[in-house]
């Protein structure tokens, strides 16, 4: 495996990276972070406010400034470099300047010599994993997308003030493209080992609930680009969750995006679904046993990805 399994490389140190890196230090997670950006000036920056704050971290946490020659010895390098989102703009829309910015990145994190886990977060983060992968030739284990890892947070936050239940206890996934075409499973989700189809059928305004928490989970980040530019604290936390479960070999199950091999009947795509993960990467993909109309959903959701997709990989 790899030589310092707990040295973080992150590339990007934009308002994601940068609350990434926040979270790492907050949360105590590894013990090296390596911040790569264009911005130099911005970078050192960010170091030096981050040191500030290690007297009161929970666990002491090595952060510098380096180049891509750190990745050698890395055992996790976390990407959310690249263009964002304007408002507007679909997640989609992003694919052409990225897929340029992810190959030079990709070249020379690989051209180090890493042979570690690729964490990606940049969107469309599905077709931009697809593409590391690609572009690495990695095994598919160690290439893992954020997926609807925030999709699924936001759905259960919205689940957990309807019922008045922590978050953490609700047990529900969004899965499919991280953008407009996810998908909530609804069929399998549940509360204290109750299931949610049960609550949601004491509920008066069951179809109204359902359609308007879809909505809200699946137009989140339009509103909040719309309101302070962007989102970062929400994904920067769903990002230190997988960075856990990869440091401390948790066998924790996320919903990220991975490489279908015939999974949920498709493949060759990289699309949320939940998995396994530990030190090595993904373990295992979780097939969940959909209902019809999620099954529909999950494919429509594969067929969006492939028609961005396909063009640029034949
Ligand atoms: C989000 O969902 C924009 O993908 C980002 O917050």
């Amino acid at each position: 495996m790899h030589k310092n399994n707990q040295k973080v490389v992150l590339i990007g140190t934009g308002d994601v990276g940068a609350s990434y890196a926040f979270s790492l230090l907050n949360q105590g997670i590894s013990d090296e972070l390596v911040l790569i950006d264009l911005n130099e000036k911005k970078t050192i920056g960010e170091v030096k406010d981050l040191n500030h704050g290690k007297t009161y971290a929970p666990s002491p946490l090595k952060v510098k400034a380096g180049s891509y020659e750190d990745c050698k010895d890395a055992g996790l390098v976390v990407i959310c470099a690249g263009a964002a989102q304007k408002p507007g703009e679909t997640r989609l829309d992003l694919v052409d300047k990225n897929l340029k910015i992810f190959k030079s990145i990709v070249d020379q994190v690989m051209d180090s010599g890493f042979d570690g886990i690729f964490l990606i977060a940049t969107n469309p983060v599905d077709i931009l994993t697809y593409a590391v992968h690609k572009f690495s030739g990695l095994p598919k284990e160690r290439v893992i997308g954020s997926g609807t890892i925030l999709d699924t947070a936001r759905f259960r936050y919205l689940l957990g003030e309807q019922f008045e239940v922590s978050p953490t206890s609700v047990h529900a996934m969004v899965i499919g493209e991280h953008g407009d075409s996810e998908l909530p499973v609804w069929s399998t989700a549940d509360i204290g080992g109750r299931p949610l189809s049960m609550l949601l059928d004491e509920l008066p305004n069951k179809d109204e609930f359902m359609e308007k928490t879809y909505v809200n989970v699946r137009d989140a980040a339009y509103e909040i680009i719309e309101a302070k530019g962007s989102t970062y604290y929400g994904v920067a936390m769903g990002l230190a969750r997988i960075t856990k479960a990869i440091m401390s070999d948790q066998n924790a199950v996320l919903t990220v995006s991975a490489l279908l091999e015939g999974e949920y009947g498709h493949d060759d795509l990289y699309i949320g679904v939940p998995a396994i993960i530990n030190k090595d990467g993904i373990r295992e993909i979780i097939e969940l046993p959909l209902n019809d109309v999620e099954t529909q959903q999950f494919s429509k959701s594969v067929e969006t990805i492939k028609n961005i997709q396909n063009p640029f990989f034949e």
